[in-house]
């Protein structure tokens, strides 16, 4: 029998993140239209869906409770935004990352949409007042990035117009619980939104310190996979300051000055480029060559890990 859907989503574009997408909200029961302009698109993207869903199952790692069959049968392709979009409670729009495009995008759904859908960019730079301002539904409008692959990596950071309303961001967050991700809240947009900028601050000091000939590239990599990685797929840095002392005041009493005298060693923003990325580039390459064919292998022993690691998350109960 028909099992009742948990209401209908629009995913707008099918490529990488859009595909992901579709995968997440099917798993939590959503019936979810697959919109793009290219029907070869959607139809690739389908059969992508079909082949990874039956591959889950086997591994016992389909997300939610519903079979790959059932799953299966929420989705559907769309190449008509009205009729995609009819009926439907949330919209994430995940076409590529080009402001007019996405500007347009967004202007047509304006024009189509009820006062009740919400409207969510999957954008991971542009910022929500670049995307939404001068929209009649602009309440209605909001910023869910995604990790990639978004199937094994669940966070989703919620970033805000400042005339997005609370119960916008409220009834998103409570979207991605329900299907399983980890969504975090901005109170305010900022470049870079949070991942990146931290993203970019380990990043900046791996490069000042292979630059200065402290480490080699390769022990640089393994600084974070075998040392600080491994806590982080558990705590957070704020955690680990709470639980390397006897809490965090103990932690700032202790450590306060040696951070600040550390910190104020560290050097400018590099330029990556020039002599550093090319022993960077090249140190990378000895370990998976450049090439379309390794670097794919390479991602596909990483997502196997995140499987993995996502599967020993969930026994550890971690959070
Ligand atoms: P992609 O290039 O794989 O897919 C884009 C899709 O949009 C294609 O299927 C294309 O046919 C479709 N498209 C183009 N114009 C369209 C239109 N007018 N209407 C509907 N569909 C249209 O791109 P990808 O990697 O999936 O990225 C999508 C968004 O997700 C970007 O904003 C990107 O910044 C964001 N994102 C990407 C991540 C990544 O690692 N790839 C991670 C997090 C966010």
């Amino acid at each position: 029998e028909p099992t009742q859907a948990a209401g209908q989503v629009v995913v707008i574009g099918s490529g990488l993140i859009g595909r992901s997408w579709a995968m997440v909200f099917a798993g939590g029961g959503f019936r979810v239209k697959l919109y793009d302009v290219v029907q070869q698109q959607i139809t690739n993207a389908l059969e992508y869906i079909s082949k990874e869903m039956k591959e889950l199952e086997k591994s016992g790692m389909l997300k939610g409770t519903l079979s790959a069959e059932k799953q299966l049968s929420l989705i559907s392709g769309c190449t008509d935004l009205k009729t995609a979009v009819e009926g439907a409670m949330f919209i994430q729009e995940c076409t590529p990352e080009k402001l007019e495009l996405k500007k347009k995008i967004f202007g047509q759904l304006d024009l189509i949409v009820s006062n009740e859908v919400i409207l969510s960019s999957s954008t991971s730079t542009l910022l929500p007042t670049k995307l939404f301002t001068g929209l009649k539904h602009v309440k209605q409008c909001i910023v869910a990035h995604p990790v990639n692959p978004p199937y094994y990596v669940p966070l989703v950071e919620l970033v805000p117009h400042p005339e997005t309303e609370p119960s916008t961001v409220d009834k998103t967050h409570a979207l991605m619980k329900k299907i399983g991700q980890s969504p975090v809240k901005l109170t305010k947009e900022i470049d870079g939104f949070v991942l990146n900028r931290v993203q970019y601050a380990v990043i900046s000091e791996a490069w000042r310190l292979v630059g200065e000939g402290v480490i080699s590239p390769a022990d640089l990599d393994l600084v974070m996979s075998d040392g600080l990685g491994m806590r982080y797929a558990f705590i957070g840095p704020l955690e680990t300051m709470h639980l390397n002392a006897e809490g965090m005041t103990n932690y700032c009493e202790r450590y306060r000055e040696g951070m600040i005298h550390v910190l104020k060693t560290f050097g400018p923003v590099p330029d990556f480029s020039g002599e550093i990325e090319q022993q960077i580039s090249q140190a990378m390459s000895e370990k998976t060559p450049a090439d379309p064919e390794h670097l794919k292998a390479r991602r596909a022993w990483r997502d196997e890990c995140l499987m993995g690691l996502a599967k020993l998350k969930k026994q550890m109960k971690s959070n």
